[in-house]
């Protein structure tokens, strides 16, 4: 869980990051942060949307790791349009977290509701864009990236960055891979982070990963985050479960065959997932 990839930036960043969203605020979520580092992990992933940032900061706290062997992640959220609401809301997030800067702030959707029938999102992300830019000037911040972004949001926002995006934290998972994102990504060098690498749990019954799972004494949720892994993204799996938080981060002992992940390639589609954010449409 210290292994690290390097970004297009130079910062290393932790292989496997903690995701909290949908982890509720308040004791739940800092005592999960605290299980989570007591397990190793030392990259933890929240946002301002998630509503939980005061009680990850917390976590991080009283954790017992210093701040500067931990990569901490944070987004924008889709009510911030402008420049000044963006500076304001870099400063939001740091005071919740209680942190004087953070490793990674992404822009958390592309285009959201808010903008989509006015200013429109090349101009919502250059103004939000320009703000996090300014931040990393100061040290706020030390590396920028996006979320949710397709190729064309990219292109769009690279017409004005003087920082190219380092990272694109997508839904990605074994029944979603979202293959044209994920080679843009590959062809920009821009580091595909995934969240919700279980599918929100949906994907562990897939036959075919339990048949794999069975073969090497691991769980259906270890082989999806190898795969991931193997196929050089970031996954950032949630649980509020100690023992999941554990076996999580429990991946290095686990060698997927060329075969294997070839069969995990093709599940894509193979089953419905009940949060899958492709089809709320943007
Ligand atoms: P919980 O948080 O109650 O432990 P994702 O990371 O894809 O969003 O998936 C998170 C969901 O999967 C949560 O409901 C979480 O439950 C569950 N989960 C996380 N890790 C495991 C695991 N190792 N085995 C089974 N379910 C898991």
């Amino acid at each position: 869980l210290t292994d690290t990839y390097t970004l297009a930036n130079g910062e290393k960043i932790p292989v496997v990051g903690f995701g909290t969203w949908q982890t509720p605020d308040g004791d739940v979520a800092e005592q999960s942060v605290i299980e989570a580092i007591k397990a190793g992990y030392r990259h933890i992933d929240t946002a301002a949307a998630y509503k939980n940032e005061v009680s990850v900061g917390r976590g991080i706290a009283n954790s017992g790791v210093a701040r500067d062997k931990l990569y901490v992640t944070t987004k924008i959220w889709n009510d911030i349009v402008t420049y000044e609401g963006a500076v304001a809301a870099i400063d939001e997030s740091l005071a919740k977290l209680g942190l004087t800067y953070v490793d990674l702030f992404l822009i958390h959707w592309p285009n959201p509701a808010p903008t989509r029938e006015t200013i429109g999102y090349e101009k919502r992300n250059a103004d939000v864009w320009r703000a996090l830019e300014e931040a990393v000037t100061v040290g706020k911040i030390k590396s920028i990236g996006v979320s949710n972004f397709r190729p064309h949001h990219i292109d769009a926002l690279l017409k004005t960055a003087k920082i190219a995006p380092v990272v694109n934290q997508l839904y990605v998972n074994p029944s979603d891979q979202q293959e044209e994102v994920v080679a843009y990504g590959k062809a920009h060098n821009i580091l595909t982070e995934a969240y919700s690498p279980l599918g929100t749990g949906d994907v562990l019954s897939v036959p075919a990963l339990v048949a794999i799972a069975e073969k090497h004494g691991k769980s259906p949720a270890q082989v999806a985050l190898k795969w991931s892994l193997q196929k050089g993204y970031l996954p950032l799996p949630k649980s509020v479960t100690p023992a999941r938080i554990v076996e999580n981060g429990e991946l290095f002992d686990l060698d997927l065959s060329a075969e294997e992940i070839a069969t995990i390639d093709g599940l894509h589609g193979t089953i419905r997932l009940t949060s899958n954010p492709d089809e709320t449409g943007f």
